[in-house]
């Protein structure tokens, strides 16, 4: 069971001396935000009441009221033996559709509606894609002799994505890369390897719902944890490595989805030691690492991880265009090997004339992303402009990258929001897809990869539906279930 030491819980709940009301309340309130924002994990043991009241100077009866608040609300429960541990009403916990055992997400309209999608971050296609297409039908005579077949990837481009990550400054050869169906398709060919049920898998949280979905669908269980605002909980990493001896783990450092976070050198160094010591094997997810908005790309976290222990994805997808379906797996050759056996199992490699044309565009990448690059920085910044115009209460760090705002709503309606917004045209992602257990219903992710045009007008319609949620009061936002 995960724990948290008094002194730990103190420092998450920080000063809370400017709120009102009595200072139980005050106490229990911020726990309870902490459960709700996901950054006290669900089935956490909280420290005994003696001990928090010594770590937060506060009196053992004001600890004893907040936890009996806390029970009555449904964010905490105690069982004789095994202390009080964190939980959400039933109403919230119900509504976790992003869990691990919730409904596959898709945010597309099912229905074929044309609902205005904030719920999928994924820009259109740059003109060089369709130049690469051709080029690409230009190359396919020499290979229409051949069989077709290529379970690893076509040559090229397996030298193409390991002449990019060299560049980046992990040395890379051809024969480490595997090329997939895209970086989804690459993680669940490791879970395939590595998991089975009951497998723990360490995950961020929040973390990318789709990561979630194939964690639970391996019958393995998402070990979440937290991401503090500004960056990576390294003490959290390594006590949950302690404590759970996860089977696997699943990082974004690079503009994580869907916080934005990037993580800095010292970061990455330290989390490296810390998976590296443990020998946990690390999926790296780098989906959005060449979409860097304000710097320069980063280098991979991988850098500081063994090869044998580190599957490193990546993707075309975001940084050209899903329609590729192109991604890739890289690590030691041996565990290459064992990727692609699993893959055989499945299906036999990916379209030659795509990965003709992905093989293209990565050699070329250096000319296509610049003015990419530029467009969506020109996006999140009109999107924070108009945030900051119609929804002055709405809070939201400017990412380094990516391709979306993970905006904290102020009030736990996010569900509430989804469901009004449909109402108004607009197809949204409650904050709970991305989290462990139903948490993150404060929060909300509004992609930037519309033109700034429709980005402006999504947000005077957002306005208008999140005035018809807050304007109910605070308790009408347990409707969870209407968006499960
Ligand atoms: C972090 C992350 N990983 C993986 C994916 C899936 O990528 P692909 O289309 O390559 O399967 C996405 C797409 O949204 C993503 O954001």
């Amino acid at each position: 069971m995960r724990t948290v030491t008094g002194p730990q819980l103190a420092a998450l709940i920080g000063d809370r001396s400017d709120a009102g009301g009595p200072a139980y309340a005050r106490v229990a309130a911020a726990i309870r935000l902490l459960v709700l924002d996901g950054r006290l994990p669900l089935e956490t043991r909280l420290p005994g009441e003696r001990e928090l009241a010594a770590a937060l100077g506060v009196s053992r009866t004001t600890v004893t009221a907040a936890y009996d608040e806390l029970r009555g609300g449904g964010y905490a429960v105690s069982r004789r033996g095994s202390g009080t541990r964190t939980a959400l009403p039933p109403s919230r916990a119900n509504g976790s559709a992003g869990g691990a055992t919730g409904p596959t997400w898709t945010p597309w309209a099912a229905d074929g509606s044309d609902l205005l999608d904030l719920a999928h971050a994924a820009p259109e296609a740059p003109a060089d894609v369709r130049r690469a297409y051709d080029a690409a039908l230009e190359q396919l005579p020499r290979h229409l002799p051949g069989s077709g077949y290529h379970l690893f990837g076509l040559p090229e481009l397996r030298t193409a994505v390991a002449d990019r990550l060299t560049a980046r400054g992990l040395p890379t050869l051809p024969e480490q890369v595997l090329v997939t169906s895209g970086a989804q398709h690459a993680f669940t060919l490791v879970l395939q390897l590595v998991t089975g049920p009951g497998d723990r898998v360490l995950v961020e949280q929040p973390t990318y719902p789709n990561a979630l979905d194939a964690i639970g669908r391996h019958g393995a269980t998402a070990v979440p944890v937290p991401l503090a605002d500004d960056g990576w909980d390294l003490a959290a990493v390594a006590a949950a490595v302690r404590q759970t001896a996860p089977r696997l783990a699943y990082l974004m450092p690079d503009f994580h989805n869907p916080t934005g976070l990037l993580a800095a050198d010292a970061e990455r160094r330290e989390l490296g030691a810390v998976l590296t010591r443990s020998r946990t094997l690390t999926v790296v997810d780098e989906t959005l690492v060449e979409l860097a908005l304000d710097g320069p790309v980063p280098p991979p976290l991988a850098t500081y991880l063994p090869d044998d222990l580190t599957v490193t994805v990546g993707s075309a997808s975001k940084t050209l265009w899903g329609g590729l379906r192109i991604g890739w797996a890289r690590a030691g050759t041996a565990l290459i090997r064992r990727l692609a056996a699993v893959r055989a199992s499945v299906e036999m490699g990916s379209p030659v004339v795509e990965q003709l044309a992905v093989a293209e565009l990565i050699r070329g990448l250096d000319a296509t992303l610049p003015p990419r690059r530029a467009e969506l920085r020109t996006r999140r910044d009109a999107l924070v402009a108009a945030l900051a115009e119609r929804l002055p209460s709405w809070r939201a760090r400017v990412p380094a990258g990516g391709l979306v705002l993970w905006c904290d709503l102020g009030a736990p309606v996010s569900s509430r929001l989804v469901v009004a917004a449909e109402r108004h045209g607009i197809r949204l992602a409650a904050g709970p897809r991305f989290g462990v257990d139903g948490a993150f219903e404060r929060r909300l992710r509004l992609p930037y990869t519309h033109p700034v045009d429709v980005l402006g007008s999504a947000v005077d319609t957002l306005e208008q539906a999140f005035r018809t949620v807050t304007a109910d009061g605070p308790a009408a936002a347990d409707t969870v279930d209407a968006v499960a």
